[in-house]
């Protein structure tokens, strides 16, 4: 039989032990997944969309408002993805039956009377960085983070080609804090500071590491030629699904001209298990005329630049890892504190 993950591997001399969520593919942990871009789904249009394991349908009415909802008519169970969007419901494609955003039937042709238990579950759904972002409960205990820097700006977004790893997205994730690897792989000496911060609702952690390239490598070298000793950057981690990098914070060229951080999110969505997917998406302020389309360009660039000379160096580990945390230092404390995290996010009502 082939095995799919290494999730499975050795499990007789070297068995992994189980976490409530942490890298666990059974769990669906609440969070902001990503749905797609917000031009996917057009006025007037509803489109089918898996997320997690979940048959779900988003449409949009006639004001551009978006809903998302469980797929399935609580009639006989056509999928509403093969709907039609009249008069700013959802029409079933089978027999008509009408939803209105909150999955509530509005309207049966064959009678007036409207069963209470004809609705499906809607979830709530933001549009943010040019893009759609589900979450699986009911509530959100906050809207999807952002980069401080750029908070209430107008943004220029670019999605990156997405692809997937065979680990899971919370061990993939692990990339953006663990300092022992920055050094020996990337080449950059981050020890200096390490700050991480929790909000009261356990949803977001912001790890901030400062220190500078060593130079041990090409990429060390390059950052070190150009920006000097002084390198800093922050990951913020909106649930553990979705992570928010900032390269590049208090950086100058060659020392002197001060430089824009360089912002790009790594939107993260299982599916199935052994399999991620991952979606970068590229963020800058705007800025406008001709000198400011062309700052946009470099920034837009440099982020997609630096993305891929990360990924290139070390994305491979998380396709060969069997990830256990079974002797971890003080020196990786972050990563020991991330765990501790995940472990305590709710599961979302959805399964594979
Ligand atoms: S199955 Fe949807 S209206 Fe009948
Ligand atoms: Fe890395």
């Amino acid at each position: 039989m082939e095995i799919e993950s290494p999730v499975l591997r050795n499990q007789m001399t070297q068995p992994v032990r189980q976490n409530p969520v942490f890298n666990n593919w059974e769990v669906v942990a609440v969070g902001w997944y990503f749905a797609g871009r917000s031009s996917e789904v057009r006025k007037g249009q509803a489109r089918a969309v898996n997320l997690c394991g979940q048959e779900l349908v988003l449409w949009r009415d006639s004001r551009g408002r978006l809903s998302c909802l469980d797929a399935y008519c609580p009639h006989m169970g056509t999928h509403l993805g093969k709907g039609k969007v009249v008069n700013d419901r959802l029409r079933c494609f089978f027999h008509h039956w009408k939803y209105d955003v909150d999955g509530k039937c509005v309207d049966i042709p064959c009678q007036k009377e409207i069963p209470p238990r004809a609705r499906t579950r809607s979830y709530p759904v933001e549009e943010k960085f040019d893009a759609i972002w589900v979450y699986p409960a009911r509530r959100p205990p906050r809207p999807l983070a952002g980069f401080d820097e750029v908070a209430g700006k107008d943004l220029l977004v670019r999605f990156g080609k997405a692809y997937s790893r065979s680990c899971h997205h919370h061990v993939t994730m692990i990339n953006g804090i663990d300092p022992q690897h920055l050094k020996t792989v990337h080449g950059l000496d981050v020890e200096m500071s390490i700050g991480i911060t929790e909000d009261d609702q356990r949803k977001l952690i912001d790890i901030s590491l400062a220190g500078g390239a060593d130079g041990s490598t090409t990429f060390g070298k390059w950052v070190h030629r150009l920006l000097g000793p002084e390198y800093g950057y922050s990951m913020r981690y909106d649930h553990a699904n979705n992570g928010f990098l900032t390269l590049m914070k208090n950086t100058r060229l060659l020392g002197r001209l001060p430089l824009p951080p360089l912002h790009m999110i790594f939107a993260y969505r299982p599916l199935g298990f052994g399999k991620t997917l991952v979606q970068p998406i590229y963020v800058t302020r705007r800025r406008r005329g001709p000198l400011g389309w062309l700052a946009n360009l470099v920034c837009i660039n440099l982020t997609r630049l630096g993305f891929h000379a990360l990924q290139s160096e070390d994305g491979e580990v998380y396709d060969n890892m069997r990830f256990f945390a079974a002797n971890l230092l003080p020196i990786d404390r972050p990563v020991a504190r991330y765990i501790q995290y995940v472990n305590k996010l709710e599961p979302a009502p959805w399964r594979f």
